[in-house]
């Protein structure tokens, strides 16, 4: 699906299969990349960060199948991460090749701690470099992302003359990262705001953001952002990533959706538009939660927004007789609008394989026929031992059976 400039939605960029499995631990096989990016195509990301095609051949060729099996023409734009120097682009283009709609997404960083101890440039280097790359990668791609790596702690001049050699080299986004989670959201958007009035050819171009959580800030900051310009927002599920993590795309779009009214007259239409800020199906977002926690080991704590096991539990005698008598007294968003079906099936010995299969599915697993047969064996076995089946349960059985496939 093509993404035009003068989007007046939310683009969501997902990089739950590059950020997001840069933490330790989170490691994903190519079967396993595959198996979420195909839940994220369902979900409905207009982007999809799919790897680092340079870093490793298991990234070479994730980025290279995930092109071919989820980059069709309705899917979504398939994107890889390139270090600005021309064997990481020529590297991504290929990984890419196979789908329909692909980006190259270039980066260097801008901030002088980065230029002094990292990279060893002076800023007139990287201003020579950037336009260069940026072009060299619009020869393979149309769509091109620059970042500007370490952006929240930049000069925001010379941010400034970066971003415009870099758009008007042909870069059609242009991402804004806070990659160490220094900033706060009135900083955040001051720095988004200040792009917007300063780069003279920045209507040429999407303005994206991407943080990390490094003092809880990602997600406030995002939606500060969206108040001063930016479109696209780049996330993980479950908040997943380098260090504390990314801005988690579930907060973020239940965010816009649930206070629709707030946010929308920023993007200039009706405060009362029911038209939705993200294109996000957001009854897929339990789903894609349990699955990437399942597949990455990464367990999600139980008080998270929107995803832990008690965002929707109610505790208190108070809180339970208010809920009973009218779910908004203390309920801001339907449990039903994440995909959580209050009316869940118990299932116990006496459930059927096609009870215990559709379950699985709502909980993201896809199982062949036999593996399906062999965990219904598992089930019924633990059935007998135990009243109830919780979902942990079946999450467990599944799990032994993507390990053993
Ligand atoms: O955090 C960061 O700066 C990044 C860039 C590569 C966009 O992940
Ligand atoms: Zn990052």
């Amino acid at each position: 699906m093509k993404i035009q400039p003068s989007s007046d939605r939310i683009i969501i960029f997902d990089t739950t299969l590059r950020d997001g499995e840069q933490c330790p631990g989170a490691t994903l096989n190519v079967d396993e990349k595959l198996i979420v990016a195909r839940q994220l195509a369902r979900l409905g990301v207009d982007v999809m960060e799919a790897g680092f095609a340079f870093a490793s051949q298991g990234d070479f060729e994730a980025v290279h199948r995930i092109a071919e099996t989820v980059g069709t023409e309705d899917g979504p734009v398939i994107c890889s991460l390139a270090r600005a120097v021309r064997s990481d682009i020529e590297t991504a283009a290929r990984a890419l090749e196979p789908a329909v709609h692909k980006r190259i997404h270039t980066f260097l960083a801008t901030s002088d701690i980065h230029l002094q101890y990292k990279l060893r440039k002076t800023r007139q280097e990287v201003l020579d470099i950037v336009p260069e790359m940026v072009a060299y990668a619009k020869s393979f791609v149309e769509d091109v992302e620059f970042s500007p790596e370490d952006a929240g702690r930049s000069d925001p001049e010379f941010l400034y003359q970066v971003l415009e050699l870099a758009i008007a080299a042909g870069a059609t986004t242009v991402n804004i990262p806070d990659t160490v989670g220094y900033t706060t959201p009135a900083e955040f958007g001051a720095l988004i705001r200040g792009i917007k009035e300063n780069v003279p050819n920045i209507d040429q171009a999407i303005i994206s953001v991407h943080g990390h959580n490094d003092l809880g800030l990602a997600v406030a900051n995002f939606l500060e952002a969206v108040k001063n310009g930016a479109r696209q927002l780049e996330c993980t599920i479950n908040g997943i990533g380098e260090r504390a993590g990314n801005a988690a795309l579930e907060e973020l779009v239940m965010g816009l959706h649930v206070r629709r009214q707030y946010y929308n007259p920023f993007l200039g239409r009706p405060a009362d538009s029911e038209t939705p800020l993200t294109q996000i199906k957001t009854q897929e977002i339990y789903k894609t939660s349990r699955l990437v926690s399942n597949l990455t080991g990464m367990l999600v704590q139980p008080n998270k927004a929107i995803v832990g096991a008690n965002a929707f539990a109610h505790e208190s005698g108070i809180h339970q007789d208010g809920i009973l008598k009218n779910k908004l007294t203390y309920e801001i968003m339907d449990a039903q609008s994440i995909g959580l079906n209050n009316n869940l099936i118990v299932l116990g010995k006496h459930s059927g394989r096609h009870a215990f299969a559709h379950r699985l599915q709502e909980l993201g697993f896809e199982l062949s026929d036999s593996d399906i047969n062999k965990a219904f064996i598992k089930f019924k076995d633990l059935a007998d031992k135990k009243k109830e089946i919780t979902d942990w349960d079946l999450e467990s059985i599944a799990n032994n059976e993507i390990h053993q496939a």
